[in-house]
């Protein structure tokens, strides 16, 4: 099972990520470097959904700069400020941010013109730092809700358990 992509859809939401953290947690068995566990995450969670765009932006100068990490999905933008977008907002704020209708968010930052709608997952490390922030984003309107933050915001516990 555990090298296998799977797909999710048309599963209830809640019964797919519970499947897909059990995946996530077999896949990284014996793993504890984040950059894999970044690209294994945005892989399996991509495939699983079929969204639209599925990466990371990690923390490479704190309270200051987002860069791009391991992603799934069109080209994205190498570079975000805290602050800016709805990257650069949860960054900042150190929360998740689900935005149903990306025309509606000011300061949107648009990779990919099919974008609709996205959620920015922060993601702490064992010292509870900021070390990145987990970006979907969906061709659909109002994909995400709060079934995606508490399955996303579990899922990526990973990373402060790690050490
Ligand atoms: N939409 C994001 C930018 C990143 S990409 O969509 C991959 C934002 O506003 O932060």
């Amino acid at each position: 099972m555990a090298e296998v992509t799977l797909d999710l859809r048309g599963q209830p939401k809640a019964e797919a990520y519970a499947e897909l953290e059990q995946h996530v947690e077999a896949v990284l068995e014996g793993i504890r470097d984040e950059v894999a566990a970044m690209a294994t995450m945005s892989c399996l969670l991509h495939h699983a959904f079929g969204h639209l765009w599925t990466g990371f932006y990690r923390v490479v100068e704190p309270g200051r700069l987002l860069r791009v990490g391991p992603y799934q999905g069109t080209l994205g933008c190498l570079e975000i400020a805290f602050g800016k977008g709805v990257c650069g907002t949860a960054a900042a704020e150190g929360r998740t941010v689900v935005v149903e209708d990306v025309h509606a968010f000011p300061g949107h930052i648009t990779c990919d013109g099919r974008s609709a709608s996205e959620i920015v997952v922060p993601v702490f490390g064992p010292q509870r730092e900021l070390i990145a922030v987990l970006d979907i984003d969906s061709e659909h309107k109002a994909t995400f809700d709060e079934v995606d933050r508490r399955a996303l915001e579990k899922l990526l516990g990973w990373f402060s358990r790690r050490a």
